[in-house]
């Protein structure tokens, strides 16, 4: 990546709170098959922010302070031998937020395994994806290595053995909705996302302006709330040879550990698709 030291992005606020804003995000785990508050002491990590924070745990519960307004945070629970990690993501507005991440059992895993005949190894993952589409065995187009999809009940689809990495899940050209997720696979852990079905693909608009399609976003997206100068310099972050390198996508994105939060769901986020195209037809701001 390009840095770009002479000009750099003047960032709103200094010292020990994050600029923009900060939040709380308050969890209590449920049981993934029955629905219940997990029974025992959970184990979290919290990925996507930069730099690591912990949670504060009490008994099957536990809270992160300090989350940037925007963030997209992944929080990996386990407990005691009883539940396997698993990770699901989740995304602050400005506003503190309440979740019931899902937390699947090694018991109720093997058993998904077993029902469908795969031996899962150490070095894969597992995605276990709630989206409400008719024939997931068509509708579903994954870009990663794994064995699946595997309808289960409730609109509920398996993959196993998923290689490690950001595999995205989208819509087939034949599925009638639209949807997607970026997902983040890690070995001998669970990922569970719930996919909203869209009617059809949000188009770009067009013709895309500066001032009325991309600064929207970097406000919206609370860009300019930490970066004082990124709407007057985002040109500047910019690589017109090859657009998805540049700085102002890759920085906020999951592929980067190193900003202090992720901010775009993924490639088909369509903030990260508009201002993608921005940068295509040669990011003009006039
Ligand atoms: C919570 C505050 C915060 C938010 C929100 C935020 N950033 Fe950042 N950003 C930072 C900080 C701090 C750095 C410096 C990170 C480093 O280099 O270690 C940074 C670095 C960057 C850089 C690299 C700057 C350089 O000089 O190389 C770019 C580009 C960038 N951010 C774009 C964005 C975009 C686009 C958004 C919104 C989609 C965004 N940021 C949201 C705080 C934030």
């Amino acid at each position: 990546m390009t840095r770009h030291v002479a000009i750099g992005l003047l960032l709103a606020a200094c010292g020990d709170d994050p600029a923009g804003g900060s939040r709380a995000l308050r969890a209590a785990p449920i049981d993934f098959t029955s629905g219940a508050p997990i029974d025992g002491d959970v184990t979290v990590v919290v990925e996507g922010l930069a730099p690591t924070r912990a949670a504060t745990v009490t008994g099957g519960t536990f809270v992160v302070t300090g989350v940037p307004d925007h963030s997209i945070v992944d929080l990996v629970v386990a407990g005691a031998g009883v539940y396997r990690a698993t990770r699901s993501t989740v995304e602050l507005d400005a506003a503190d937020l309440d979740v019931a991440p899902r937390v699947i059992t090694e018991a109720a895993l093997a058993q998904l395994a077993a029902d469908v005949g795969v031996t899962m190894t150490p070095e894969r993952g597992v995605a276990l994806l709630h989206v409400a589409t008719p024939d997931p065995a068509t509708d579903l187009a994954f870009d990663g290595d794994a064995v699946g999809p595997f309808p289960l009940a409730d609109d509920w689809v398996a993959y196993f053995e998923v290689a490690p990495g950001l595999p995205l899940v989208t819509a087939s050209p034949t599925a009638s909705g639209s949807f997607d997720a970026q997902l983040a696979i890690t070995a001998g852990t669970v990922t569970i996302a719930e996919l909203a079905v869209r009617g059809t693909p949000e188009a770009l608009p067009a013709p895309l302006r500066f001032a009325e399609h991309v600064v929207p976003i970097l406000d919206e997206r609370g860009c300019t709330a930490c970066h004082d100068g990124l709407a007057a310099h985002a040109a500047a972050y910019v690589t017109l040879a090859a657009p998805t390198s540049s700085a102002l996508l890759a920085m906020p994105s999951r592929s980067n550990a190193g900003h202090p939060n992720v901010v775009f769901a993924g490639p088909n986020d369509l903030a990260y698709r508009t201002i993608l195209q921005w940068i295509a037809f040669g990011a003009k701001t006039d």
